[in-house]
């Protein structure tokens, strides 16, 4: 198993999905887990389930796309543990339920998450950087999608626009930091069997939409949350060192096609 004895790690989005399979996992890689989510309940027990591995880590609400609880976060950390070695900026929604006749043109579908996924990225850099460049170390990961690497038709663009942004966004901040000891990455996954994705495999309606995307998948299987975090985990290790502005697909080889 790859070591993350001693790092300090923040996720955000860790209540659920792959969030919630990378604090698990990297708290038994040996890190001090801060798990961030917007939910309380579904946080708190992603910490409890480290604990009771007999591991540590801290439960912290946060909305990402709120810039006061962002900072509050980051505090919270510092003022806990004095550093912050990596960051796993994960949090991020996906809405498919748009009205109809609106053709996936709802400025309100827009603005919820562009907010959430590209500003929350943003915002979350923004304080994690301040951090690290007082220790002159750290490293990143932002949660893009294959969705950030290509289009997918049928879809409003908000969900592509912001996962293609996370990758514009991480290109530059690694460049922009990579003198002063700061790793930046993104990681694109394909489909990852979380909660969200098992319930539109199991719903009548939209259950041929993950049979389909399943079937053009080389592979032929969803990744499973661990997977992602394996990926996840490596880039924030120290088996990772040369390792910036990088864009890491993990897809089943669905974008090699
Ligand atoms: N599951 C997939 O197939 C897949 C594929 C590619 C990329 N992704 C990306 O991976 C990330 C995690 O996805 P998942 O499938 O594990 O989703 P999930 O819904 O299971 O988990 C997302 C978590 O983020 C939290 N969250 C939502 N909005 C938040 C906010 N404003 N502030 C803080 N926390 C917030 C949720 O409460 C939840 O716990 C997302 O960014 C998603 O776009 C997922």
């Amino acid at each position: 198993m790859q070591s993350l004895t001693d790092k300090v790690v923040l996720i955000t989005g860790a209540g659920s999905g792959i969030g919630r399979a990378t604090a698990l996992k990297m708290a038994r890689a040996g890190a001090t887990v801060v798990a961030a989510d917007i939910v309380v309940d579904t946080g708190e027990d992603t910490v409890q389930s480290i604990r009771a591995d007999g591991k540590h880590a801290t439960f912290v609400r946060c909305d990402v796309g709120d810039s006061d609880d962002v900072r509050r976060l980051l505090n919270i950390i510092v003022d806990r543990y004095g550093r912050l070695d990596c960051a796993f900026n994960n949090a991020g929604i996906a809405e498919t339920q748009y009205s109809p006749g609106d053709h996936g043109f709802s400025e309100d579908n827009w603005h919820r998450i562009i907010r959430t996924n590209l500003t929350g990225t943003w915002l979350c850099l923004k304080y994690e950087i301040q951090q690290m460049l007082q220790q002159r170390a750290g490293t990143i990961v932002n949660m893009s999608s294959i969705v950030g690497l290509v289009g997918e038709a049928g879809e409003t663009g908000a969900y592509s626009a912001s996962k293609h942004g996370i990758i514009g966004l991480t290109k530059t901040i690694a460049l922009t930091y990579a003198k002063q000891g700061i790793r930046v990455n993104a990681i694109c996954p394909g489909g990852a069997e979380t909660p969200k994705l098992t319930q539109l495999a199991s719903d009548p309606d939209t259950s041929r939409l993950v049979d389909a995307f399943v079937a053009q998948t080389p592979m032929q299987r969803l990744a499973q949350p661990e997977e992602i975090a394996d990926a996840v985990i490596w880039l924030c290790s120290d088996h990772a060192t040369y390792v910036t502005g990088h864009t890491l697909v993990v897809d089943g080889g669905y974008l090699a096609q």
